[in-house]
């Protein structure tokens, strides 16, 4: 099948860097998203988001008039639905952007159309939620638009080189939806292309991220372990994995993004009888922030009427994503227990995050230290000089929470040096 023209609907992490690579590809591509300020940004060419690569392409793709960006889904041969997927508070998945997307192609929906959604969602999202909302054209899926399900699985901050070489799973809620996906995606993957059934995608998706969580809290739990006997996590990781069998992952302040953090909730929500191990998973991760505050607080004897230099608020290293981020909720704890905190993100100079007061500079945020924590191991933290550091602040304790720094350099440099599970 050949497609000529195709919108995009949601312009974050993965619909923008989807629909610049394909309008690379010579497709007409319209980029859709509701939010105007995004719109009015995007139309700048000026990306709202940080991806290496990701400026360049847009201005390009707009420039070749191959990319529009508009706040209206128009008629295209194919639509592709990449909204946000979120929890609610009690952790119920947040299909509302799903919905709207899908009711949003309805007017637009033609014969031979080829519909496909990308968004992590819940097992059955695609057959029992998206299907019905498009056949209120009147249209039959199947017989009249094709329909399919694709998990997007880059790793932010590779998005563009990993978009073209993973593999990419299509379920088809038939097999001609799956095949006209293929179609569809062969314009710019070159790693292999797996066609399956829809809700079986879904699966795959949910698996990869609840197995990777899972993953995460026995390596938690292992640091726990660790600091209760007095053992350093780190060496004894490193020890175990020599095994050829043993492949025990890093522990850290606990586990974010709006992935992995979020997705095993669709499996505990969707048979919460059989989920029990992703349930407890998702427990233990979320109660490592909690677990990490109270052993700087132990170590420094204490953090009421303290003054913290907080370095990173991402989910993780060098990226600038702080949604479910950990070392946010870190943030919290210890302001909770009296700290005056802080924090300072590099890849985000002002996050507006509500309850975090962030600073500008890393200048800033040590002038009055009296600790120094670092929840994030971004590259450019890894390469703080300790000396450097010491000029910069009065602080007499450093903490690591992600094994970052080595423990003997700090300390010659003059700090009393801490971390998550670390040999005292
Ligand atoms: N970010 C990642 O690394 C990643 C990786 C794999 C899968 N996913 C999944 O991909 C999906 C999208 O994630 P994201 O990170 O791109 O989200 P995002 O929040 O960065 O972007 C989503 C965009 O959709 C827009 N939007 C919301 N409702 C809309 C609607 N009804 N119509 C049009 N636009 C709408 C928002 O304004 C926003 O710009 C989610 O399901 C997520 O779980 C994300």
């Amino acid at each position: 099948m050949k497609f000529e023209t195709l919108c995009v609907i949601g312009m974050g992490y993965i619909g923008l860097p989807t629909a610049s690579v394909f309008a690379g590809k010579g497709i007409h591509v319209t980029g859709m998203d509701t939010n105007g300020a995004i719109i009015e940004g995007l139309r700048a060419g000026k990306p709202h988001i940080f991806e290496p690569g990701l400026g360049e392409l847009l201005l390009e793709a707009l420039r070749s008039g191959h990319l529009e960006i508009s706040s209206e889904v128009v008629p295209a041969d194919a639509f592709i639905i990449a909204v946000p997927t979120p929890f609610y508070d009690d952790k119920r998945a947040d299909m509302r952007a799903v919905t709207a997307a899908s009711e949003s192609i309805v007017p637009h929906l033609r014969r031979g159309n080829l519909v496909i959604l990308e968004s992590t969602s819940p097992p059955r999202t695609t057959v029992d939620l998206v299907l019905p909302i498009l056949e209120k054209s009147g249209l039959k899926a199947g017989q009249d638009f094709l329909l399919a399900y694709s998990p997007e699985r880059v790793l932010p901050g590779r998005i563009l080189q990993e978009l073209v070489d993973n593999p990419r799973v299509i379920g088809g809620i038939d097999a001609a939806s799956a095949e006209a996906g293929r179609d569809l995606y062969r314009a710019f993957v070159q790693g292999d292309i797996i066609l399956t059934d829809a809700t079986t995608a879904e699966m795959v998706k949910l698996m990869e991220n609840t197995s990777r969580d899972i993953n995460i809290a026995i390596a938690n739990e292992f640091s726990r372990l660790a600091q209760t006997f007095d053992v350093d996590i780190w060496e004894a990781i490193g020890i175990a994995n020599l095994h050829p069998r043993v492949d025990i992952l890093r522990p850290g302040v606990g586990v974010g993004g709006h992935c992995i953090s979020v997705d095993p909730w669709f499996l505990v929500e969707a048979a919460p009888e059989i989920a029990r191990l992703v349930r407890m998973a998702r427990l233990v991760n979320d109660g490592q922030p909690v677990f990490v505050a109270e052993h700087i607080q132990a170590v420094a004897g204490g953090v009421e009427g303290k003054t913290i230099a907080f370095l990173g608020l991402a989910f993780k290293p060098n990226v600038d994503d702080v949604r479910e981020s950990p070392a946010v909720e870190l943030v919290h704890h210890l302001q909770a227990a009296g700290a005056r905190v802080y924090a300072y993100e590099p890849f985000k100079a002002q996050a507006g995050i509500p309850g975090v007061n962030q600073v500008a500079h890393l200048e800033e945020a040590l002038a009055e230290a009296d600790l120094v924590v670092l929840g994030v191991g971004h590259d450019r933290f890894k390469a703080l000089d300790p000396l450097v550091v010491r000029e910069m602040t009065p602080a007499a304790l450093v903490y690591d929470g992600v094994n970052a720094w080595e423990k003997s350099a700090w300390e010659a440099a003059g700090f009393e040096f801490f971390g998550l599970a670390r040999k005292l």
